[in-house]
């Protein structure tokens, strides 16, 4: 039997507090694409929160749980994708996918992400720490190779939302070098 052709995905990748989720979300509206944010479908799947799986079963085992989500979306109908900022990471996940999908990078500096996540931060195991800055800044110097590896790389520090979501999508419809 002939295996379905991938589909072509948009993912947004990026450290935690970059806007994966939030702009994904909107983006996906203004392309009529559905959304998928990972860590949300992980819990749910779960049955337990990001903390609890790395807390009860490791951070082995969420990537498992995320490589193998990548596994099922490759032959789905095209949508926004928002995978956590560990994903880049993963042997063979970003190869499941593209191409055809696409993959964004949304840059931000390590201390403006810790800003915007603000208490959100203790949601993510790989920042409960006494120096975030610095479990951030490492985490970025470890994945930033797999990052830059995107189609696009937006910066997205000093943008807002609406200027950044019509941005992306302009990038997303082909209408823009990027
Ligand atoms: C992680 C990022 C989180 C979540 C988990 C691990 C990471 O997602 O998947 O805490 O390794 O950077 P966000 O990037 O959506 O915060």
């Amino acid at each position: 039997m002939d295996t379905p052709p991938r589909s072509a995905h948009l993912i947004l990748v990026g450290l935690p507090g970059a806007g994966k989720s939030t702009v994904g979300g909107a983006l996906a509206r203004r392309l009529g694409l559905p959304f998928l944010d990972f860590d949300p479908e992980i819990e749910r799947r779960a049955g337990a929160s990001v903390t609890e799986i790395f807390r009860g079963r490791g951070e082995e085992a969420f990537r498992a749980m995320e490589l193998a989500l990548t596994r099922e979306l490759a032959t789905r109908p095209p949508m926004v994708l928002a995978p956590g900022g560990g994903w880049v990471a993963i042997p063979g996940a970003m190869a499941l996918l593209r191409p055809p999908a696409r993959m964004i990078y949304l840059r931000v500096r390590p201390d403006v992400a810790l800003l915007r996540m603000g208490q959100e931060r203790r949601a993510r195991p790989l920042l409960e720490n006494a120096d975030p800055l610095a479990a951030i800044r490492r985490l970025l110097a470890a994945r930033e190779g797999a990052y830059l590896s995107a189609d696009h790389v937006v910066d997205v520090d000093d943008v807002g939302i609406e200027e950044l979501t019509a941005y992306l999508a302009r990038l997303a419809e082909g209408r823009m070098e990027g």
